[in-house]
């Protein structure tokens, strides 16, 4: 696509831009694609709790709210996942929202987490296949610890599930049409390591690059 000369230029605007000093280039990039700005406009009007109150053992419970002072913005994502000994429960938020991502190949998370338990997941859905029984398209991740770090989540490797269960099927995601995207705590009820109690996950920003 660019002769290796382009590139070469290419990647030092790019360092350039990155440390603030220049922001103009005119060699034409894949645009970043925000879906979630919180440190700028975005509030978290959309998105909606989505954890485990559909069972009687599921009383966890999960919040999203807007962290906002003078120096900065943020999104705040606080669980409480019930124990149990086998691992089940959940609790997320999700948004429903569309976006056509073609052209992307990972979304990006800025993010840090805190509590006990760092593990989290990102659940997308597409095509107004926003519910059960239709399958969800996960992938796990940690969060970063004490320091703010951007986790990258290729679509490749967005896997179909049902219910928190790897389901074995041929339908990939189709990012063209992502009509949910959702955040979770698991309790691990398929995983090696079980979650319990409170985390905490801040988010700057979830974008597809
Ligand atoms: C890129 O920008 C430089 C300086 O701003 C200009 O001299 C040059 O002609 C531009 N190149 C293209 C291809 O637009
Ligand atoms: C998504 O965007 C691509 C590239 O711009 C376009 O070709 C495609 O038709 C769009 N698909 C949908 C479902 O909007
Ligand atoms: C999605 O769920 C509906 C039932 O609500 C079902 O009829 C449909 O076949 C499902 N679609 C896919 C692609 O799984
Ligand atoms: C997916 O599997 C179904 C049933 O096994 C089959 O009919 C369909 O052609 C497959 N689709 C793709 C894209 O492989």
């Amino acid at each position: 696509m660019f002769s290796l000369k382009a590139v070469v230029i290419f990647q030092i605007l790019f360092f350039i831009s990155t440390n603030g000093i220049c922001y103009s280039s005119n060699i034409s990039l894949p645009e970043e694609q925000y879906l979630f700005d919180f440190t700028k406009s975005d509030n978290v009007e959309n998105w909606q709790e989505q954890s485990d109150t559909v069972r009687d053992v599921g009383m966890s419970k999960a919040v999203f709210v807007l962290h906002q002072n003078t120096a900065y913005r943020r999104a705040i994502f606080f669980a409480l996942l019930n124990p149990q000994l086998n691992g089940a429960g959940f609790a997320g938020v999700r948004a429903i929202k569309t976006y056509n991502l073609t052209g992307h190949t990972k979304l990006q998370i800025q993010c840090r987490g805190q509590g006990q338990y760092n593990g989290f997941k990102m659940v997308l859905r597409h095509k107004g296949l926003n519910d059960e029984p239709n399958y969800s398209f996960e992938q796990y991740f940690q969060g970063p610890k004490d320091e703010f770090a951007v986790r990258n989540l290729p679509f490749s490797e967005f896997k179909a599930y049902y219910r928190g269960k790897r389901v074995n099927n041929n339908e990939t995601l189709d990012i063209s049409q992502i009509t949910s995207i959702g955040i979770q705590m698991y309790g691990g009820v398929y995983q090696p390591i079980k979650q319990k109690g409170p985390a905490t996950l801040e988010i700057d920003w979830i974008r597809a690059v």
